[in-house]
């Protein structure tokens, strides 16, 4: 159904403090759900999942329905650009994605032009959740920052350092800059096209911004991403985008004020309160309980939702994890952080 516009996400990205604070979980759709598991077991492969609309679509509703979060994020993975660009991916289970390492002559060879087109089952299932999803919820599309994106396709898989990606970065910076450039074209027609389809918001998601010299962080993420959301506006989109630096430290302040995003996801490590000092004024923060409280539950937990809440407090605040849910939550302690949210009393630390 056709978005309120006045939604509570939406108020919060304009900037607004909004009276009861926005609730989404990054990974909200995923394996602590029974009913995702069920879906989960009809698609033998991960990638086959992701493209199929209806069951990607119904998964995505899956967590608004169960606790009633403010916004969807489309089913979908940072690592269907890649496809879209000609390289082969796998999810194995119990391992993780797994790439074909590419190397400067693969660069040369990706298919940039059209590559976001090749993925257009991913814009389908925008279209199918927006027609069901109440106007007072926001449908968030998202693709990965280009960086992130470049360590899986240069190393294969995840890995704690990316230190094959950052040498090939600077050993090879202009293979590394067409790597970029590809990831730039590619990954702002995919935001383009989600938009077109219905989302209501964008985020770039780049978890792996964290140990970057600033040189390096300049020229693979805060270059690459302004370019993205250049060429974003440029296509005549207008909705807020995010951005999610994961790590980033001091970068990302740069990242705040020179990428040209909406408003800012913060990691688990972010003191969101000091965090907002240096920020664009008015910009909103979304963030950031530890998802490991979320795992231990009681008392614990409480007291860190409570501590973000209270860090939040200054300014318009989305609430959200640090990172993603993991597979061991429990569906009671979910409940338990909403209501927690929903009844925290402002008016004291307000006056
Ligand atoms: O609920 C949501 O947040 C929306 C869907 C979503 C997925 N991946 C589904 C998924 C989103 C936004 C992503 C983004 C993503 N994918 C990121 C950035 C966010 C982050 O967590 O830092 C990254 C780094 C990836 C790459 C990726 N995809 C990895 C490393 C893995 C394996 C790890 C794991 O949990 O198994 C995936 C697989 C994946 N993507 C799953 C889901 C629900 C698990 C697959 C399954 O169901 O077995």
């Amino acid at each position: 159904m056709k978005t309120d516009l006045n939604n509570p996400i939406l108020r919060a990205l304009r900037g607004e403090r909004v009276e009861s604070v926005p609730i989404w979980f990054m990974r909200q759709a995923g394996r602590h759900l029974p009913e995702y598991m069920e879906i989960r077991a009809t698609a033998h492969d991960f990638i086959d999942f992701c493209f199929s609309p209806d069951k990607a679509a119904e998964v995505t509703l899956q967590p608004v329905r169960r606790y009633d979060m403010d916004a969807a994020i489309l089913f979908a993975d940072i690592l269907l650009i890649p496809i879209g660009l000609g390289r082969q991916v796998e999810f194995v289970k119990g391992v993780g994605p797994t790439l074909d390492p590419i190397d400067a002559a693969g660069i040369d060879a990706l298919t940039v032009s059209g590559a976001a087109d090749r993925v257009s089952q991913v814009y389908e299932t925008v279209a199918k959740v927006r027609a069901e999803l109440d106007p007072s919820k926001a449908l968030i599309g998202f693709c990965g920052g280009p960086w992130t994106v470049a360590t899986y396709m240069l190393e294969g898989k995840g890995t704690p350092n990316k230190e094959q990606a950052k040498r090939f970065a600077y050993e090879q910076p202009e293979a590394m800059a067409a790597l970029m450039h590809a990831l730039v074209e590619s990954s702002a027609d995919y935001l383009i096209a989600q938009a077109g389809a219905g989302a209501d918001v964008l985020k770039i998601f780049e978890s792996w911004a964290e140990g970057l010299s600033p040189d390096l962080f300049d020229r693979l993420v805060l270059r690459p991403t302004a370019d993205i959301i250049t060429k974003v506006r440029a296509a005549g989109i207008t909705v807020p985008i995010m951005g999610f630096p994961r790590g980033a430290g001091l970068n990302a302040i740069r990242y705040a004020h020179e990428t040209g995003i909406t408003a800012i996801a913060a990691g688990t490590d972010v003191p969101l309160g000091d965090f907002r000092a240096t920020i664009p004024d008015g910009m909103a923060v979304q963030g950031n309980l530890d998802p490991l409280a979320l795992r231990t539950g009681g008392r614990p937990l409480l007291r860190a939702v409570d501590q973000v809440l209270r860090d939040g407090a200054d300014g318009p605040h989305i609430f959200n994890l640090g990172h993603g849910v993991t597979p061991d939550v429990q569906i009671d302690d979910v409940h338990a952080v909403i209501n927690r949210i929903r009844n925290f009393d402002y008016s004291e630390l307000r006056g």
